[in-house]
């Protein structure tokens, strides 16, 4: 049986501690005309200081448009390796350096190549949850918030291999009818979701909307009534009548759900610990990647101007392209 009170996401820091540490935080960012992107799936306290908090798309359309001379990347790894992409001579720092993703781990640059030079009709769609040096073996770059419209517009002589993850890969199938060769990584927090608790919970809450992520199970998927970028899942919420949601993503996210519709109601999705029976536990998913960083760490990587990103400059140039392209066609009229 489900407990409820497990349902709803962690809360921000206390108070007392939260704003000395602020404080701190913003007048460095004024003395290194540094900015602050956070990703949704960030801690409250983060997402509480950052000058723009979004989706991978959102995050990328920042990076891409900013005047700081200093970008503080609170998200994971291949995020903050985007931002340095778009901006090659900015210092652009990462609050824990360990920050990855099992998306990225999944798909080695050099396994990818091997792949490729099977069929040299590949174009090679990259969701942006994955290595620079990926980036820089592919044809376009995508996210969960554009994957639709650019899979719609490539190519149509070309073979598709879509990269690294198999579950939004499929999604994009469904939707556009494309078929494409799927690399088999996913996205382990998102899969944690499982169909029967998605039910549960759905019984005790049956006026709720569900919306779900495209990283989770295509069974998972079939009970949403969204399927959604992070960002897409706020707009969603705000503009649906409805007032109580299940939301099927990593729960950092719940946060800007509250604070930008505050009189709606929204539970996480439940998962359970794998290792023990399936009735004696279960919580919010949490990525532990992105809870990574801390409102501590911000101020350290300020601070000391680390830890930075840094790549070599063809994987820089190369990786440039696929990146723009995903810009230049998500901007495109629908
Ligand atoms: P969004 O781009 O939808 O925010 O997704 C990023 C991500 O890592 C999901 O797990
Ligand atoms: Fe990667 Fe999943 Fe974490 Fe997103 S939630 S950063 S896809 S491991």
């Amino acid at each position: 049986m489900i407990d409820v009170a497990q349902m709803r996401p962690r809360s921000g820091m206390p108070r007392e501690q939260f704003e000395p540490l602020a404080a701190e935080i913003l007048s460095l960012k004024r003395q290194l005309n540094a900015v602050i992107l956070a990703h949704n799936y960030q801690v409250p306290e983060i997402q509480d200081v950052a000058d723009f908090v979004g989706d991978s798309l959102g995050l990328s359309q920042q990076a891409a448009a900013t005047e700081a001379d200093v970008i503080v990347f609170c998200g994971v790894h291949f995020m903050a390796e985007t931002a340095k992409i778009l901006n090659p001579d900015k210092i652009v720092v990462l609050p824990d350096l360990e920050a990855g993703c099992s998306l990225e781990a999944s798909c080695p640059a050099g396994e990818l190549a091997a792949l490729q030079a099977t069929n040299p009709n590949f174009w090679t769609v990259a969701y942006i949850n994955c290595s620079a040096a990926v980036k820089a073996l592919c044809d376009v770059i995508v996210t969960s918030g554009n994957a639709e419209k650019i899979v719609r517009a490539a190519p149509p002589e070309k073979d598709l291999l879509f990269v690294p993850d198999e579950n939004l890969g499929q999604w994009v199938m469904e939707q556009t009818g494309r078929p494409m060769t799927l690399w088999k990584g996913n996205c382990y927090a998102h899969v944690e979701f499982q169909r029967d608790s998605l039910l549960d919970l759905k019984a005790r809450f049956p006026h709720a909307k569900v919306v779900v992520h495209p990283e989770s199970l295509r069974e998972v998927r079939a009970l949403g009534n969204a399927v959604c970028s992070t960002e897409k899942m706020i707009t969603f919420c705000k503009n649906d009548p409805t007032r109580q949601f299940i939301i099927a993503t990593e729960s950092g996210i719940l946060h800007r759900l509250q604070r930008e519709c505050p009189d709606k109601e929204f539970l996480c999705a439940p998962v359970y610990d794998a290792l023990r029976a399936p009735t004696d536990h279960c919580r919010c998913s949490e990525c532990r990647f992105m809870k990574m960083n801390t409102l501590e760490k911000v101020r350290d990587c300020l601070l000391r101007l680390s830890p930075r990103i840094e790549l070599p400059a063809p994987i820089l140039e190369r990786a440039r392209l696929p990146i723009e392209r995903m810009l230049e066609i998500s901007a495109r009229p629908t």
